[in-house]
């Protein structure tokens, strides 16, 4: 069984690959897989002779602890669900507890990500991309992959990782792979779970909203299109709007004024029974 607790046992599993030349695709997760995680999983395994996949509830990018508690934990499920779409022969499982991470103290290290950790999910959840950080550079220097793959769903943590990866000279390719969305949707998350069925279906206004503004966009203004968003949720009251915004694509900063050639995107955070979900489109 390819299934590793400790990162010693990693390391040296990781070492045979590399004496052996192989090259490796990484995939970190927090677990309770669903078909997002699987889709990077399957581009990392085109692209590589093995698949690394991490499983890892990492507290220290939890700014609210019943959030943290309340994340599901299947890892049973995750790796059968690994096995049955992959097999066994070309994939690596890393499971730890948190002490094989941080020992007894789980704190984060402070990193600079050049202003893209103050906007967005950065100004909202305190410390959150300090943690994101803390947990994929260990996990970075313990898997040694020649790539890692992250989703768009989570674009603000795509681009803080490159940042990242570019600030610690690793010698990683970080891939962004599209958003896998729910029939009517729904962007796929380990968070739609706890959603009543109905919720469910009635989430899919994001993503329709999403799309609206992308329409709109194209003959309106910024303010123009966000109050249009706005108000499509002061019209209806069972999701809560966090937060909509607008952005340039490459430095993450909220723009007033649409610019020649240049690519933005939408990004949204909506609450329904408690859940916190989140969603993004490119708008150019
Ligand atoms: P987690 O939320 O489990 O997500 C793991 C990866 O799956 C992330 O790169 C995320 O963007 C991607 N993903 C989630 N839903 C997706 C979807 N519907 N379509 C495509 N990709 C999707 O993100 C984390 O874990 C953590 O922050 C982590 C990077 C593992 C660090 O702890």
């Amino acid at each position: 069984m390819m299934v590793f607790k400790t990162h010693k046992t990693l390391t040296s599993k990781v070492k045979e690959f590399k004496t052996k030349g192989l090259s490796t695709g990484f995939v970190p997760t927090m677990g309770a897989l669903h078909k997002g995680h699987l889709s990077l999983m399957e581009q990392a395994l085109e692209s590589n002779d093995i698949l690394a996949v991490s499983i890892f509830v990492n507290p220290t990018q939890f700014d609210n602890t019943g959030d943290l508690e309340k994340y599901p934990r299947t890892v049973e499920q995750d790796v059968s669900l690994i096995y049955e779409a992959f097999g066994k022969e070309k994939v690596i499982i890393y499971t730890p507890t948190v002490k094989d991470i941080y020992g007894h103290s789980p704190v984060s290290k402070k990193y600079n990500y050049d202003g893209l950790e103050h906007v967005m999910e950065g100004a909202n959840r305190p410390g959150h991309f300090d943690g994101v950080g803390t947990i994929l550079e260990f996990l970075f220097h313990k898997v040694q992959p020649d790539a890692a793959y992250f989703g768009e769903k989570d674009f603000q943590q795509l681009q803080i990782v490159k940042k990242l990866v570019e600030k610690l000279e690793l010698p990683i390719a970080i891939i962004g792979c599209a958003i896998k969305r729910e029939p009517h949707g729904l962007a796929m998350s380990s968070r739609n779970e706890r959603l009543s069925s109905d919720s469910r279906e009635y989430a899919a206004f994001i993503h329709k909203s999403l799309v609206k503004a992308r329409a709109h966009f194209k003959n309106h203004s910024i303010p123009d299109t966000i109050a249009m968003v706005e108000s499509l949720y002061h019209n209806q009251s069972r999701l809560k709007l966090e937060y909509f915004t607008i952005t340039s694509e490459e430095t993450l900063v909220p723009v007033k004024r649409k610019y020649h050639k240049h690519t933005y995107r939408a990004f949204i955070v909506a609450h329904i029974e408690d859940v916190r979900l989140i969603d993004n489109l490119r708008l150019s």
